[in-house]
């Protein structure tokens, strides 16, 4: 049996699985201190932000309510196609609701940025964009979240919900994927 492994093609772990959920317990404790009495709706962003959304949830320490939306602006590719696509919208009604966009990463801003436009149209009672990482160096200061797990440089990486054509997803860790992996 040939078992694929991903160790041969991540350069370095950039965030390791304990300090990973070490940083995502602070960011569960300041979004409960946020909005905790507001029984808030967490908006997971399909696919890449699934680890970061369920670990987050389980931080929270009030009730919530669990939603999922999912857009495509990647397509298998490392580089964004430019164009944000709506490919699966929330199940629930938003208007009048706090709101918590949880993303996996931001490199352009563009998928926060269309995300945030289209829920803001519903009316809900309050916006808060969440990301587990931001290629800070990448975009306009504008385009920053309300709260941000790190902040890295302009490397792909996968792992914790990132993916290369879907690939990845599944290491516990965050890592630089070897640039002869996706060229
Ligand atoms: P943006 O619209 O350019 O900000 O890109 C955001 C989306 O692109 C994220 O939701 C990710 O799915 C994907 N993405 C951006 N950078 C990376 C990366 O380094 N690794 C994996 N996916 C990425
Ligand atoms: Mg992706």
């Amino acid at each position: 049996m040939l078992i694929r492994t991903a160790e041969q093609d991540i350069e370095r772990v950039l965030y390791t699985e304990k300090a990973i959920a070490a940083r995502v317990e602070e960011i569960g404790t300041q979004l409960t201190k946020k909005l905790g009495d507001k029984r808030p709706v967490l908006v997971c962003v399909l696919k890449g932000a699934s680890f970061f959304y369920i670990d987050l949830c389980r931080c929270m320490n009030c009730a919530i309510d669990m939603d999922f939306i999912s857009v495509s602006s990647y397509g298998a590719g490392a580089q964004s196609t430019g164009v944000v696509r709506l490919i699966k919208d929330l199940d629930n009604n938003i208007t009048g609701r706090d709101v918590v966009i949880v993303e996996d990463i931001i490199d352009s801003g563009l998928t926060m940025h269309y995300l945030k436009e289209l829920l803001a149209a519903r009316k809900p009672s309050s916006i808060t964009t969440v990301s587990f990482l931001d290629k800070a160096s990448c975009h306009d200061k504008s385009l920053k979240t309300d709260i941000c797990g790190f902040e890295i440089p302009d490397e792909f990486v996968v792992g914790y919900g990132l993916d290369y054509a879907n690939y990845y997803r599944n290491l516990p860790y965050i890592g630089i994927l070897r640039p002869e992996c996706y060229q």
